[in-house]
């Protein structure tokens, strides 16, 4: 079913393409951060609450104490500023969601201070336990929303999380509402490129039902 075809790649793209103002309307996003192989799945939700975003984290597996490099520090993630790209890996994503030229690491006293999109930062490194699943995170961010601050709006992004610095896995960011009506094709080379591999048709097909793909990568 991951596998459908280049026509839905080009519907990714045609979508990705559409995406304009993010309305006030936004109010739920999930990120389904994993790596090509599924060893690694996070499931994040991103709800608007008063006060902020409210984010939660379901670990389904992988982030074992077996597989974490740094087991004391466990595993770091944040919000990155672009999606996955057509070549899937999780480098594509570029850096973090930082409008503010935010510092990190993070100073937790003052979290005013650090970068928008440094989640582990501000709210503590997920942890590693021994079967690689961990019990539910789940916080309000006032930092974070859907629609503000400028450049710094959820919409577009993605979700990384890395083993001691190492992208091991991500995931799209996607929001209700935003991008997700408009079907169709828009050609750019990205897509001719990616169209002839079929793991870039699995993150495209993949993001039309709000799933998403990912990958192994090194910084
Ligand atoms: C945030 O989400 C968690 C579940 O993920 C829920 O238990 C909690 O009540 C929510 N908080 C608010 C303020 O909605
Ligand atoms: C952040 O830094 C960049 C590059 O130095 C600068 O162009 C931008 O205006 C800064 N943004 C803010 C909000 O200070
Ligand atoms: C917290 O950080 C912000 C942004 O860097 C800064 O403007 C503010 O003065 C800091 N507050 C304290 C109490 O240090
Ligand atoms: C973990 O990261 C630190 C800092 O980048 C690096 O010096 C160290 O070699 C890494 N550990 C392993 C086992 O890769
Ligand atoms: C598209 O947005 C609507 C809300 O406007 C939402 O109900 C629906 O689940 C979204 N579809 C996808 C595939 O994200």
């Amino acid at each position: 079913m991951l596998f459908k075809s280049a026509t839905a790649l080009l519907a990714f793209a045609g979508l990705v393409a559409a995406q304009g103002t993010p309305s006030a309307d936004l109010k739920h996003g999930a990120a389904h951060v994993t790596n090509l192989n599924g060893d690694f799945i996070v499931d994040f939700t991103f709800d608007k609450v008063e006060g902020g975003i409210n984010v939660t984290l379901t670990g389904l597996k992988g982030l074992s104490t077996a597989m974490a490099i740094d087991k004391a520090a466990g595993y770091q993630y944040h919000i990155h500023t672009d999606p996955v790209g057509p070549n899937y890996g999780c480098m594509a994503t570029n850096g973090h969601l930082n409008p503010f030229n935010g510092t990190a690491p993070c100073n937790t006293a003052n979290v005013t201070s650090c970068e928008i999109g440094d989640l582990s930062g501000k709210h503590g490194n997920i942890v590693p336990t021994a079967d690689g699943t961990f019990s539910t995170i789940h916080y309000i961010d006032n930092q974070l929303s859907f629609t503000e601050p400028a450049n710094g709006a959820l919409v577009g992004r993605s979700v990384v999380i890395h083993n001691n610095g190492t992208r091991i896995a991500c995931g799209n960011l996607v929001v209700d509402g935003y991008g997700n009506t408009t079907t169709t094709g828009g050609a750019n080379p990205a897509t001719t490129t990616a169209a002839g591999n079929s793991a870039a048709k699995l993150v495209g097909s993949a993001a039309l039902t709000g799933v998403v793909a990912l990958f192994m990568m090194a910084l």
